[in-house]
């Protein structure tokens, strides 16, 4: 595999976006897509400890491929930073986890987190959850960048 692309700026998410692109293009496992696009994300943005899938099964999240400790298997929907943005279908940015009531603490070392979920046609089907251990470590464009390579993710299942 050639060098990884570095996220310091919107423009390095758009080589991180290809470089998803071609690692996910004309795969369709949806398991096996979910751990390269993790192992891509935590091998190339600076200051992440933690990055990976819930997926929801049974009306519940359970843990998909990830990078970083392990973590834990459940998180009812609601709970948790994961469960809430889960729920709500909207992107969660928390600058400071501890602030965050009912943050569930898999990784102590976690100061800041982000979740996007995983909508296909209209149901929240996962999310994808980036911790860091810099307090505020996510911005705006840090969002938009994440939100593009779920997309990725999305365009690479089957039908
Ligand atoms: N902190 C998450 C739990 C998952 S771990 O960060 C891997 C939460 O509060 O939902």
């Amino acid at each position: 595999m050639t060098e990884l692309p570095s996220t310091e700026s919107a423009q390095s998410y758009d080589e991180l976006v290809s470089a998803a692109r071609g690692l996910l293009g004309g795969q369709v496992h949806p398991i096996a897509n979910a751990a390269n696009l993790a192992a891509l994300i935590y091998h190339s943005v600076p200051d992440v400890n933690w990055v990976g899938f819930y997926f929801v099964e049974d009306g519940e999240l359970i843990v998909g491929p990830f990078q970083g400790q392990p973590a834990c298997v459940r998180i009812e929907m609601g709970h948790g930073v994961c469960g809430t943005a889960a729920a709500s279908g909207r992107t969660l940015r928390v600058d400071d986890v501890q602030d965050f009531e009912g943050h569930i603490a898999c990784d102590p070392v976690s100061r800041s987190e982000i979740v996007i979920p995983l909508k296909q046609r209209g149901s929240v089907i996962g999310v994808l959850d980036i911790d860091s251990p810099v307090p505020g470590r996510f911005s705006p464009d840090d969002e938009a960048g994440f939100e593009r390579l779920a997309q990725v993710y999305l365009d690479s299942l089957p039908g």
